[in-house]
């Protein structure tokens, strides 16, 4: 059988008395996309640093493919990108030389580094832009430079750590195609963390929601919402949203007739199972 890609078991990290993760179990297929959704101060980055060899874990195991990390982290890093959430290019030089400098980091051969650059190059949609520094690049190109960077030493699996935060909506689709492009043509794993709801659910095969530390669901992002009901009948109240769940478009139309204040109707999110999860909303 197939060992895990990766396995986590009872991860723990505090800072002081502040515990940032609080006792984390999952395990990840070859493969696999999986969103670690949660609201700020989650534990979201402190997550992948750990899981990338950033920060050493108070307690509890991180294994790949059933090796250790901590005690193989040389011979398993090779395995593993990563995107860190203000992963930095260097302004002055050109996407290829960017490129280079991370091809020689990771030890990658000579004879190897010019045709996996303008690999990466096109699998960006950035060939033209090879010899641009990074200066003149827009927020979308970096980003999207960054990714393809990751996975110059062709990892296994990929860790973005909310890749599209504070990107326009466009751009933000744009990054997505990309990352979606990463999992099915290349077939590797990805982990990703966000906030964004939508997010979440038009990627992510898997949605693990964390909160204060903890992650408290675990299942594709429709068995999620099923349990809740799938349409949502908002009433707006003066002193507030009323919510209310149904499990048919019909049901929630006929509710509807009822109203007398200002309703819509809606799709259940995300959002409405960590509300119901945790009696708060992921963005406030
Ligand atoms: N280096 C650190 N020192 C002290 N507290 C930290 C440190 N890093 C993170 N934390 C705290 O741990 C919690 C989780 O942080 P983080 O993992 O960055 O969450 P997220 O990425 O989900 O926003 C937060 O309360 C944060 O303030
Ligand atoms: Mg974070």
């Amino acid at each position: 059988m197939m060992k895990e890609l990766l396995e986590v078991r009872g991860l723990v990290r505090r800072f002081g008395k502040k515990t940032a993760v609080a006792g984390i179990d999952f395990t990840l297929e070859e493969g696999a996309f999986v969103g670690l959704l949660g609201p700020n101060g989650a534990g979201k980055t402190t997550t992948i640093r750990m899981l990338t060899g950033l920060y050493k874990p108070t307690s509890g195991s991180v294994r790949y493919y059933g090796r250790d990390f901590f005690s193989n982290q040389k011979g398993i890093k090779g395995n593993i990108g990563v995107v860190h959430q203000y992963s930095n290019l260097d302004r002055d030089l050109t996407a290829f030389e960017n490129l280079n400098l991370h091809c020689i980091l990771h030890g990658i051969p000579r004879s190897e580094r010019k045709k996996r650059i303008e690999e990466a190059l096109e699998f960006a949609g950035l060939a033209e832009h090879r010899n641009h520094q990074i200066k003149t690049f827009s927020g979308g190109m970096k980003r999207r430079l960054v990714i393809v960077r990751a996975l110059l030493h062709e990892p296994r699996i990929l860790f973005l750590d909310e890749p599209t935060v504070g990107l326009d909506p466009q751009i933000r689709r744009s990054l997505w195609d990309l990352i979606v492009k990463v999992n099915q043509v290349k077939s590797m794993a990805i982990l990703l963390t966000t906030h964004y709801i939508e997010e979440a659910e038009r990627l992510c095969k898997r949605v693990m929601i964390i909160n204060e530390g903890k992650i408290i669901a675990d299942a594709p992002p429709e068995e999620l919402k099923k349990d809740l009901g799938r349409f949502v009948l908002e009433v707006f109240h003066e002193d507030g949203i009323e919510e209310r769940l149904f499990q048919s478009k019909e049901e929630a139309l006929e509710a509807l007739k009822g109203c007398r204040e200002t309703c819509k109707i809606r799709e259940v999110t995300l959002e409405d199972v960590f509300l119901n999860l945790t009696g708060r909303r992921i963005n406030v």
